[in-house]
C-alpha cells in the first residue's frame, strides 16, 4: 500500500492532477484524496480546480458533474463501471415522456442522475441544498421532482409541498431495517440516530438528525453524545472517526443481516485502478458538447443558489 501511495504522489505532480474522492470511498482513497466532501461541496471545487487532470474517486455521475462544470478538463474515474441505482433509475427516453406528461411542471432533479436526466430538468439539488432548491420555487408553482422518492417524500412532508416524484431509490439506503436498528437503539439507550434522506421515511421517522454526509459528519464531531447509529453507507465513518476517535461509531444494519448497506458502486474504485488511471489518463469522461451545454444550465443554477 505504501508503494502504491508514493506511485500516486509522484503520478499527480507529474500530470498536474487532483483527487477528489467522496465520504463512500474505502479508507486508503480517502486518505490519499486531495480534498473530500459530500455532492455539493465536490461539484463545487471540481468547478474551481487548476489542476489540469481531475482523478473522481465516487461514481459516474459525480465524475460526470465535474466534467459538466470544467470541460477543459481531463476527468478521469478509477472504474467506469461505477454506477448508481438512483441514476440508473431514471432512463432519459422514458423521463422525458413522463416529464411532457407534466409539462405544467418545473423539474427538479436529485444529483444522483446522469447528465441527459440533468439536461431535461430546470435546476438539480444535492442532500445538502435540496430544500433550499425546492422553496426557490414560487409556492403555487407544480414540481417534480426525480429521481429518489424517498428524498422527494422527506421533502414534501417537511416543507409541505406536494411534488410529483420519479419511483427512484437508493439501493443502499432503503436496505436499512427499521427493526434491526431499533433494537440497536434500545441496546445503545443514549446514542443518537443519523441517517442520510435517502432513506426510507420509517428509518427517518426513528433520526436524531437528517442530513447529508457533511451534515452526517459534522452533526457526530458537534454533538455530545458518545454513541452513534449511522445510517447511511459506512465508508462516512472513517472520517467521523478521525474527528472524533474517541466517539462510538455503529452502522445501521440492512434487513437480512447482509452487508447491503456497502454500496458496491462505490467501492469498485481502488489504489490501484487509481494509479492506473493517472498512468494511462483513462478512464476518461468524455461528453457531447451540446449535451453538456443542456446539463449545464440546471446545474449552474444550483451552484448559483447554494
Ligand atoms: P451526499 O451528497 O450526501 O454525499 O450523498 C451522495 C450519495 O450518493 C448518497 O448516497
Ligand atoms: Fe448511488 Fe446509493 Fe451508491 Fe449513493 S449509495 S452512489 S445513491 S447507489
Amino acid at each position: 500500500m505504501e508503494d502504491l501511495f508514493k506511485k500516486l504522489v509522484l503520478l499527480k505532480k507529474e500530470r498536474n492532477a487532483v483527487i477528489l474522492a467522496h465520504f463512500y470511498q474505502d479508507d486508503d482513497i480517502q486518505d490519499v484524496a486531495d480534498f473530500m466532501g459530500d455532492s455539493l461541496a465536490l461539484a463545487q471545487k471540481a468547478q474551481k480546480t487548476d489542476a489540469d487532470v481531475i482523478l473522481f474517486c465516487g461514481v459516474h455521475f459525480m465524475a460526470e458533474t465535474a466534467k459538466i462544470l470544467n470541460p477543459s478538463k481531463t476527468v478521469l474515474i478509477p472504474d467506469i463501471e461505477a454506477g448508481c441505482s438512483l441514476a440508473d433509475s431514471a432512463k432519459p427516453d422514458i423521463f422525458r415522456e413522463w416529464c411532457k406528461k407534466h409539462s405544467d411542471h418545473k423539474v427538479i432533479s436529485y444529483i444522483n442522475c446522469s447528465a441527459e436526466t440533468k439536461a431535461l430538468s430546470d435546476v438539480i439539488c444535492t442532500s445538502s441544498n435540496a430544500e433550499k432548491i425546492v422553496n426557490s420555487f414560487p409556492k403555487d408553482q407544480e414540481l417534480i421532482f426525480a429521481p429518489d422518492k424517498y428524498l422527494g417524500s422527506y421533502l414534501n412532508k417537511k416543507l409541505n409541498k406536494n411534488m410529483k416524484l420519479w419511483n427512484g431509490s437508493c439501493q443502499v439506503h432503503e436496505i436499512f431495517s427499521e427493526k434491526e436498528i431499533v433494537k440497536l437503539k434500545e441496546r445503545h439507550q443514549k446514542s443518537k440516530i443519523l441517517a442520510h434522506p435517502e432513506c426510507p421515511e420509517a428509518i427517518l421517522n426513528r433520526a436524531d438528525y437528517i442530513g447529508s454526509t457533511t451534515g452526517i459528519i459534522k452533526f457526530s464531531s458537534q454533538d455530545s453524545s458518545e454513541t452513534f447509529i449511522v445510517a447511511t453507507e459506512p465508508g462516512v465513518i472513517h472520517q467521523m472517526k478521525k474527528i472524533s476517535p474517541k466517539k462510538n461509531f455503529i452502522p445501521a444494519p440492512s434487513t437480512d443481516g447482509c452487508a447491503c448497506n456497502i454500496c458496491p458502486h462505490m467501492k469498485l474504485n481502488t489504489l490501484e485502478k487509481m494509479v492506473m488511471a493517472l498512468e494511462t489518463l483513462t478512464p476518461e469522461i468524455k461528453m457531447d458538447e451540446n449535451l453538456r451545454l443542456k446539463a449545464l444550465k440546471p446545474l449552474q443554477k444550483m451552484l448559483d443558489l447554494s
